[in-house]
């Protein structure tokens, strides 16, 4: 018993997390239209107390369909419970391709339409519901935020061979939320970039103001004299961090603006992809930057170029290193085009719940994505492991040939500390608790169904749903809120350690200063203990 019940709460948190990462990875989805193969959709919808009129489900079918009067009902997905006949979203999904005759036997009633009897002490609130034939444009003002689900009963012996062509019909569905097309949790992210960009151009106006007045002087002539690490935090943490966000920004625009859910457009998918693409590659990129400077890379190691005084960084190291990123940026390639090409099967606004979620393509998918997390895990891990190592290093091989300039990179260096280490422990733990109090708290509110009847399978199928109906909040909003405390926590951080003082190496294009390929045994220095003699 204790068994069963560990694998089905098993299996519904693989459910959860499939539906999670599904919704993450893939906007716009693919458009919502049902046909005779795809008998249902359930989206998100969310309403709003000042304006519900803005929040609807409408549904627009094409002569074809109308000309069928098929017959079709609208619910929040969580009153399953409330029918003895409705069946549950995975068996609809299941049996509607290809066998309706048996999917219908209980679903319908004589006359072809929905049996809505309400189960035993449960009623069935016709103004909550919409159910009829969609013989016109059907708009249905949603009652309350939810997941809702289409249902649509087409005539069952159209499935004969010669009756294909005719069978082809089109019933593109709406799901409107009171603020526009984008599902919630995207709406969330979006709602959150219009801060954060602006944030982000602050930032950059500071710091970049900083440096002009300071450093490098209104004419730029001085570029050269900023040093290697506040060049990389401005122009290749920062600035890509903002083009980013306000890439992605603007393919919620669109969406949520221009894009109903049942349509496609070929340039807001594209430009979806690039800014899904963009900004994964650009976060693989500051974990690559990481791990270089960790090794000390800018602080006494550069790869070419003249400098008043530094060592070429160990070449193989490098290369090895530049193709780990290198394979981390295709893998991403790969899991978004076969998520884009997953996305245009319609599984995502069935939430991860159908038959199409256990096929090959998916586990194929999620085995990618296994791997993009173990690349993502060792780049956490690896600028740890060598933070330390590094620390000896610059110990023993100073930076600076003056002691003052080397007092100070030993001190910036060892507070990176910070960087390396406190910031995405702390981000991690912030994440934890967040997702773990929020989900805590929904958990304890998760509806009890009586255990052991007839109807397992429905409670647990709306319990499931309830679960995704709560967590796409408590889980996501925190998640891409940690993950910007993390961007902007790495910059400010460097920006008190290594840009203020300019601090690290100062690599001179023009200056004709030897190159100092002195031969550092890298990080294969063995005890601390050994420092000071070495220094001495
Ligand atoms: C389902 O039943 C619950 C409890 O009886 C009720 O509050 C809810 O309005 C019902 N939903 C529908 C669609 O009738």
């Amino acid at each position: 018993m204790m068994m069963m019940m560990t694998t089905t709460t098993t299996c519904k948190l693989y459910i959860l997390l499939l539906a999670i990462f599904s919704l993450v990875t893939a906007y716009p989805d693919a458009p919502t239209i049902l046909t005779v193969k795809q008998g249902v959709f359930c989206s998100p919808v969310e309403r709003s107390w000042s304006h519900p009129e803005k929040s609807y489900i409408k549904l627009v079918p094409d002569a074809v369909a109308s000309q069928k009067q098929i017959k079709g009902l609208i619910f929040h997905y969580y009153d399953i419970v409330n029918f003895t006949s409705v069946p549950i979203l995975e068996v609809f999904a299941q049996l509607y391709p290809k066998e309706k005759k048996n999917l219908y036997g209980q679903m319908l009633k004589e006359d072809g339409s929905f049996n809505l009897d309400p189960a035993e002490g449960y009623n069935v609130d016709k103004s909550k519901i919409w159910s009829g034939s969609i013989d016109k444009e059907v708009k249905f003002e949603i009652p309350s935020t939810g997941i809702y689900c289409v249902y649509i009963a087409p005539p069952a012996d159209t499935d004969e061979d010669e009756d294909q062509a005719q069978a082809q019909f089109k019933i593109p569905v709406v799901f409107k939320n009171s603020y526009g097309n984008l599902s919630y949790t995207y709406y969330l992210i979006y709602s959150l970039l219009k801060f954060s960009i602006p944030a982000g151009l602050v930032i950059f106006a500071g710091l970049f103001n900083y440096v002009l007045r300071f450093k490098i002087g209104k004419d730029f002539q001085n570029m050269d004299s900023l040093s290697v690490i506040s060049k990389a935090v401005i122009f290749l943490v920062l600035c890509p961090l903002i083009a980013v966000s306000i890439l992605q920004w603007f393919v919620f625009f669109l969406v949520n603006n221009f894009l109903e859910t049942c349509q496609k457009s070929f340039i807001i998918n594209f430009l979806s992809f690039v800014a899904q693409f963009a900004s994964m590659s650009f976060h693989v990129f500051v974990a690559y930057m990481t791990l270089l400077f960790s090794m000390g890379f800018g602080v006494i190691y550069y790869y070419n170029g003249n400098s008043r005084n530094y060592r070429l960084f160990p070449q193989q190291s490098f290369r090895k290193i530049s193709g780990f990123l290198f394979l981390n940026i295709v893998l991403l390639f790969v899991l978004l085009v076969m998520n884009s090409f997953i996305g245009s099967k319609n599984t995502n606004y069935l939430i991860g719940i159908g038959d199409s979620t256990v096929n090959n393509k998916n586990s194929f998918v999620g085995f990618i994505t296994l791997l993009a997390g173990l690349f993502s895990l060792v780049w956490v891990i690896l600028p740890m492991v060598f933070y330390f190592k590094t620390k000896k290093t610059i110990a023993t091989f100073p930076p600076a040939p003056d002691a003052e300039s080397t007092d100070k990179v030993v001190s910036a260096f060892r507070k990176s500390f910070l960087v390396i280490y406190v910031l995405p422990i702390l981000t991690a733990i912030l994440a934890g608790a967040i997702v773990g109090v929020l989900s805590a708290q929904y958990m304890l509110n998760m509806p009890q169904f009586p255990p052991n009847t007839e109807r397992a399978l429905v409670y647990a199928s709306a319990q499931a749903m309830w679960i995704i109906e709560n967590s796409l909040k408590s889980v996501m909003l925190p998640l891409f809120t940690t993950s910007l405390f993390y961007s902007f926590g790495f910059i400010i951080i460097l920006f008190f350690i290594w840009i203020k003082d300019n601090n690290g190496l100062i690599v001179d294009r023009n200056a004709n200063d030897p190159i100092e390929y002195a031969n550092v045994p890298n990080f294969e220095i063995s005890d601390g203990e050994d420092e000071e003699n070495i220094r001495v």
